[in-house]
């Protein structure tokens, strides 16, 4: 038997089971109001970005969002700086749920946007849904086999991925790795983590994770990137569910630093 460091038996990604993933159940229990917590999380994201490319030429860049399941404000960040964004994701499920936002994402996603309108490239868009159907491409796939036309993106997001796709600390490093990897060098990106999780229920699959705080964040991305941001959220409104202590974001380029 295997075990992880904790002395749990290990349940690595190739072991849950992604394509039941309940994505209706997800992003209905998670997203379908707008917690304080994915706010600031949001603002903070919002201004990296816009701080990032303020600097930069105008030229319309690629980007991904890693592991996008059933949320879409990661890539809502996206939008003012890419002509093609790609979903990438494992859950046929949840490449199914995400397809069907395309012709004209739900409602529940306008407070999100109201967030990142209060800057002004994202005011720049005056028809959100219209420039997210034009540049936004789903993809299924796994991360650990990202394909090489996808690893020159030159912005990125990865939320609640490499810590919740299985227990095994390697594989948490192999994912930011491999998050890291899909991006040109120079370009930033946005990680966000939940800290100390013990694994999540969606509908009635119970899902691994694997227990990270900001110090196991900050090293397993310190080989792959110049981390400029490295904060922790706590829980004003109380948890979103049971079983993890809050909210680790990462904003940084692709390095070496
Ligand atoms: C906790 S959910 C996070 C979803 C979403 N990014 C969010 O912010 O709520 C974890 C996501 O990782 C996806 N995932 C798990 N293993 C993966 C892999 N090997 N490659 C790509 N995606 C994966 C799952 O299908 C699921 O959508």
């Amino acid at each position: 038997m295997d075990l992880t460091s904790e002395g749990d038996t290990l349940c690595l990604n190739r072991d849950a089971p992604w394509d039941s993933f309940d994505s209706q159940s997800y992003t209905q229990h998670n997203y379908s109001v707008l917690r304080s917590d994915d706010e600031e999380i949001i603002k903070v994201v919002r201004d990296y970005f816009s701080d990032h490319f303020r600097t930069k030429s105008e030229r319309p860049v690629s980007g991904i969002d890693v592991g996008a399941g059933a949320n879409l404000y990661p890539a809502l960040s996206l939008l003012p700086w890419c002509e093609q964004i790609t979903l990438y994701e494992r859950s046929a499920r949840n490449a199914a749920w995400l397809r069907n936002q395309i012709p004209r994402y739900d409602d529940s996603w306008d407070p999100f946007w109201e967030v990142l309108r209060k800057e002004e490239k994202y005011q720049d868009i005056t028809d959100p849904r219209e420039r997210f159907r034009r540049s936004v491409t789903v993809e299924e796939g796994d991360l650990f086999q990202l394909p090489d036309r996808l690893r020159k993106q030159e912005v990125g997001t990865m939320f609640f991925v490499a810590e919740s796709l299985s227990n095994s600390h390697r594989e948490f490093e192999g994912a930011v790795a491999a998050f890291l990897g899909s991006l040109a060098h120079g370009a930033p990106f946005a990680a966000a983590f939940m800290e100390n999780s013990g694994g999540y229920w969606v509908g009635d699959d119970l899902f691994p994770a694997c227990e990270v705080d900001s110090t196991k964040v900050g090293a397993g991305l310190e080989p792959h990137a110049a981390v400029d941001v490295l904060e922790r959220f706590g829980l004003p409104e109380g948890p979103v569910r049971e079983g993890y202590t809050g909210m680790i974001l990462a904003c940084g380029r692709r390095g070496p630093s």
